[in-house]
């Protein structure tokens, strides 16, 4: 009640609304009888926008009261979470200019069972397989979420691109797991404006990041189920996803063909710059929307002026905000902000297939950006 009076007062003041006092009197009612209350469409809509608002990890903030929200809370089978998941990933690709959206399901209080949740840490992310002979192939980072996906029966290619299954479970019932149709799945193959070499190396990525694993929190309200998306920044995907030593580790065989002396110093440097140039190169070829660093360095500071305009500071995580790549030449890196976690936010919540043990729980309960229900 605390919560949904906060969250009220909020959404009528920056609305300028009139009546806050009998939408709170009525929600009391509501959570008298029924244990819990109904968020009006605009109520939701703006809870969802303010929740991105308030991520302190974000960078793309500028774009908060852009964001679009799709109901689907009167949805209640698998399948027609898959339906609404595919409705999703379509409206948000766009054929390439990519819009942001969040999709949300019906919010199951603790003592009604049927909540839907979505296995998936992403709706589309490539499996990572371990070998026999102890190697990764793929994206190492889904390995556990891989052999999840096998164990309920799904068969692949194996290959270090094959997109995974969306795993939907509703209540304690086994999930069910859909393979996405190609044709929903918008995908870049990685090339470098100058390097011919590039493309042998068969990298490619995903057009859209739709991130399905985290919780929606709005006046004390909970959506297990809210996946959103916005556009990829370049060094997510170049630096991070195919840079990172514990991914696909791209920088050694880089550095080679370029011909780069792996025991001097900086190859590292070089190569990730090409890499991301090819990135770059390549998603802008295709029309696809991707933001570089510095660009999204901009905007971030643009949002905080603006935010301070209407007389709000800013919270973030100065360790998420700054760019892996040439930090110390983007503004962001010489700022400092405060990391309170304000409500409506979205917040990590365990994976429903991993058995959560004690520990666990003693660290997430440490963690303001962890939810424990
Ligand atoms: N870093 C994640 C990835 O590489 C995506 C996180 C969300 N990013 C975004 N631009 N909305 O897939």
């Amino acid at each position: 009640m605390t919560q949904a009076e906060e969250f009220i007062t909020l959404y009528y003041q920056e609305k300028e609304l009139e009546g806050a006092e009998t939408r709170k009197k009525e929600i009391a009612e509501e959570i008298e009888f029924t244990g819990t209350y109904t968020h009006t469409y605009e109520e939701l809509e703006f809870g969802a926008k303010v929740a991105w608002r308030n991520s302190n990890r974000c960078i793309g903030r500028l774009f908060w009261k852009t964001l679009k929200v799709i109901d689907k809370r009167q949805v209640s089978t698998a399948d027609e979470v898959f339906e609404s998941l595919l409705e999703h990933i379509e409206y948000a690709s766009n054929g390439g200019k990519i819009r942001s959206a969040l999709t949300v399901f019906k919010a199951s209080p603790k003592t009604e069972p049927q909540t839907i949740r979505i296995w998936n840490p992403q709706l589309i992310r490539y499996a990572g397989y371990r070998q026999q002979n102890g190697t990764l192939l793929g994206d190492p980072a889904l390995a556990a979420f891989t052999q999840v996906c096998k164990n309920l029966g799904w068969k692949s290619d194996t290959t270090a691109f094959d997109v995974l299954p969306i795993v939907i479970q509703i209540g304690k019932s086994t999930p069910t797991f859909y393979s996405i149709p190609a044709s929903y799945i918008l995908e870049v193959p990685i090339e470098h404006p100058r390097f011919s070499w590039f493309q042998a190396l068969g990298l490619r990525w995903h057009a859209v990041p739709i991130i399905s694993n985290m919780v929606l929190e709005i006046g004390g309200i909970h959506y297990q189920a809210a996946p959103f998306n916005g556009w990829y920044m370049l060094n997510e995907i170049a630096s991070r996803n195919f840079g990172d030593t514990t991914r696909y580790n791209m920088l050694p065989q880089i550095a080679q063909r370029m011909g780069l002396d792996t025991k001097a110093n900086l190859w590292q440097d070089r190569a990730l710059l090409e890499l991301n140039e090819a990135v770059l190169y390549s998603y802008q070829k295709r029309g696809i929307s991707l933001v570089d660093h510095h660009t999204a360095s901009d905007q971030f500071m643009h949002f905080v002026n603006a935010e301070r305009k209407h007389g709000r500071e800013v919270n973030a995580d100065w360790a998420w905000i700054t760019p892996p790549l040439s930090a110390s030449a983007t503004q962001v890196f010489h700022q400092e902000w405060a990391n309170k976690v304000v409500s409506p936010n979205f917040y990590y919540d365990f994976p429903a297939w991993q058995p959560n043990d004690d520990l666990m729980m003693q660290q997430a309960k440490q963690c303001p950006f962890h939810i424990y229900q």
